[in-house]
């Protein structure tokens, strides 16, 4: 991988620089800051060395559309705020840009393109917007390593177009990950939760063999209780999982590896309503499985307990109301006391689990914390993420 760090004239130069400014939004305020602190040294290093910076992310998942609430703004504000440099908004449409809307005042330093998921064309990787984007600038940096398992325009086709670099924090990230699948200890316990099923199922097959523990919790839970015949409501789950579902406990029993789902949960009636604790077969049909009960925090205190290594993506339940935010602190508390006392080497990643972590301050009572959650995932699995091939 080339870095940025690399010997690189970057005087004048105009870089795109792609990154992950895809923070938790709640009514247009950021939530979460972490994903725009950790880049901070990268456009720091970019402005010393006089680059021209055009800052290229997504927030959310608009599918193709404008969605204003899903603007960056908020996201450029705060940024400029941090950097003490004033960041213009381009808000023209990205199929239609050219290099002459941008940089107009000589003292310009840094644009932000509005929201690429605006236009289909990202998530498609379409040559034409990624040869669009390239055209208004001179190199481009990925220093976006969560998003870096999205084969889309501006993480992997773009690279086609331009001299491609990694950017500080991804150069971070990767060393990270490398040294903590090299030097792992085991037993190995894999926490994994959160809410996009989607794009972790297909992973877990491929990390079976290398973990001693999977839990399962949040939302990656639903699918699995639903298999094992338990009644869900009309709780988050993906359709057509069986037959994945099948392959992770078959395999499973062949490697040695312990799958651990919920025993009971916390239900509601919707995502702000009153917490009440059942047991699996009394969910009923209007429930929503938002946490996990207190037996099951048990089984996963005592796994940790067991466990020489744990690693940790996506909350145990709807933290967002600190009603069903439970079951992910009791697992974040009973990892730092392990830590605390040396018992344990820790990791975590995602942008939610970052938050939880944040939200009880103890993010640094980890030994990684990864911005990244399904390209961390995917990194374990040991499969090359579209967009660090195309830096290679
Ligand atoms: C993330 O938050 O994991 C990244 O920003 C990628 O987002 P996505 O899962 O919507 O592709
Ligand atoms: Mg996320």
């Amino acid at each position: 991988m080339k870095s940025i760090q690399d010997q690189l004239d970057l005087n004048q130069k105009k870089v795109l620089l792609r990154l992950d400014l895809n923070v938790p939004l709640e009514n247009g305020k950021i939530a979460d800051a972490t994903r725009i602190n950790k880049i901070l040294p990268t456009i720091n290093f970019l402005l010393k060395n006089n680059a021209k910076i055009i800052i290229l992310s997504h927030v959310g998942r608009p599918k193709g559309k404008i969605v204003n609430e899903l603007t960056l703004k908020p996201i450029c504000e705060d940024l400029k705020d941090k950097i003490n440099t004033n960041i213009k908004l381009i808000t023209k449409n990205l199929k239609e840009i050219n290099s002459i809307d941008l940089f107009n005042n000589p003292k310009e330093k840094i644009v932000m393109l509005e929201n690429l998921r605006f236009y289909a064309e990202e998530e498609e990787n379409n040559n034409d917007f990624a040869k669009r984007l390239a055209s208004l600038a001179d190199i481009y940096v990925n220093d976006a390593f969560s998003c870096s398992h999205r084969a889309h325009a501006s993480i992997s086709e773009i690279a086609k177009f331009l001299p491609s670099y990694s950017g500080l924090q991804l150069n971070l990230e990767v060393n990270a990950l490398n040294k903590v699948t090299s030097e792992i200890k085991k037993p190995i316990t894999c926490i994994i939760g959160g809410s996009k099923i989607s794009t972790k199922i297909n992973i877990i097959k491929n990390l079976i063999s290398k973990f001693n523990n999977i839990v399962f919790v949040g939302g990656m839970a639903n699918n699995i209780l639903e298999y094992k015949g338990y009644p869900i409501g009309k709780s988050i789950k993906e359709k057509n999982c069986e037959q994945i579902i099948k392959e992770i406990f078959n395999l499973s029993k062949i490697e040695n590896c312990k799958i651990i789902y919920p025993e009971d949960v916390s239900v509601g009636k919707n995502l702000n309503s009153a917490p009440e604790i059942k047991d699996l077969n009394d969910v009923s049909k209007d429930d929503l499985i938002l946490d996990i009960g207190p037996k099951t925090m048990k089984t996963i205190n005592n796994i940790i307990e067991a466990s020489n290594t744990v690693l940790w993506n996506g909350p145990a339940g709807y933290f967002e109301n600190p009603d069903f935010a439970k079951g992910s602190f009791e697992i974040a508390k009973k990892i730092v006391e392990k830590n605390k006392a040396k018992t344990i080497y820790s990791v975590a990643g995602g942008g939610d689990t970052v938050t939880v972590l944040n939200n009880i301050g103890v993010v640094n009572n980890f030994n990684f914390v990864s911005t990244a959650g399904g390209a961390f995932l995917e990194y374990l699995e040991g499969k090359k993420l579209p967009g660090i091939k195309v830096l290679n």
